[in-house]
């Protein structure tokens, strides 16, 4: 392993209820590198980043977050997920709890800030993603957009070596989804380590330095970009491909 890579999973295997889910998948992501995993629903993508963080546990296979490994039987998982980020599809913020509070938390009992120091912080992140104002705002008082890039900034305020993002903006309406990927082109523009699980073809597409194609839970095919995209090698990616475009399109496809 280099210096340079951030975040490396070999041979990943998992199953649920006998079916397996993950097929000894491999992948990892260099320091500032942005990774798209696209894929069919069902294909085992949201299962793979949740393994990365240690969420779901791993019949086999290892994950080292730089030169920890996350997967050692003595790793403290705690301390070690607190470096890596992760944004949900639902957001997954504390609904009793106010905005400042969201983003306080994991800096109180994590990062063990103390209050002055925890709000400098938090009211840091809230401005980067253009929410100043809802500072003292309930999560349900906020559109899906909204709730999205606090979510995006309370994993932003605890200064993560790496980010994980499973479909950020696939329960948002078209005009949050403009605003949560303004945000995430701003990180990437900022140098941000990121995995990002997505639909969004034209947007990973345009961010991602690599993507993933994975189906039945294995990684088809993986290659940069523009090829992936463009020249993909495996039949299967192409008709991934095609379909989301006709799908985009609004024709009927078959999957
Ligand atoms: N907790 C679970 N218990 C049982 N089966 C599960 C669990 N989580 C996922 N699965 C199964 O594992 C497979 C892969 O699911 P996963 O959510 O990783 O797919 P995905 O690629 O993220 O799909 P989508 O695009 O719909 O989000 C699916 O068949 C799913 O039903
Ligand atoms: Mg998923």
């Amino acid at each position: 392993m280099t210096d340079a890579t951030r975040l490396r999973a070999e041979h990943l295997t998992k199953s649920f209820a006998g079916r397996r889910v993950l097929d000894d998948v491999s992948l990892s992501v260099a320091k500032g590198e942005v990774k798209g995993i696209i894929g069919p629903s069902g294909a085992g993508k949201s299962t793979l980043i949740r393994c990365l963080n240690g969420l779901e546990p791993l019949d086999t296979g290892r994950v080292w977050l730089g030169a920890d490994e996350l997967t050692a039987r003595k790793a403290d998982i705690d301390a070690l997920r607190a470096r890596i980020g992760f944004v949900f599809q639902d957001f997954n913020l504390f609904t009793h709890l106010r905005v400042a509070d969201n983003l306080m938390l994991g800096l109180r009992r994590v990062r063990k800030m103390d209050a002055v120091e925890a709000e400098r912080c938090a009211r840091a992140e809230l401005d980067r993603v253009g929410l100043a104002d809802k500072w003292q705002a309930w999560p349900a008082e906020l559109s899906g957009g909204q709730a999205q890039r606090v979510s995006i900034a309370r994993a932003l305020a605890m200064a993560p070596e790496v980010m994980l993002f499973d479909e950020p903006t696939s329960a948002l309406d078209p005009q949050s989804v403009g605003s949560v990927l303004r945000v995430m082109r701003e990180l990437v523009a900022g140098g941000m380590t990121m995995i990002i699980v997505s639909h969004e073809m034209a947007f990973i597409e345009a961010v991602a330095d690599d993507v993933v194609f994975m189906a039945d839970g294995a990684i088809v095919e993986e290659g940069p970009a523009g090829q992936l995209f463009n020249t993909p090698h495996a039949a299967a990616t192409r008709a991934f491909i095609d379909g989301i475009a006709a799908a985009h399109r609004g024709e009927a496809t078959t999957p």
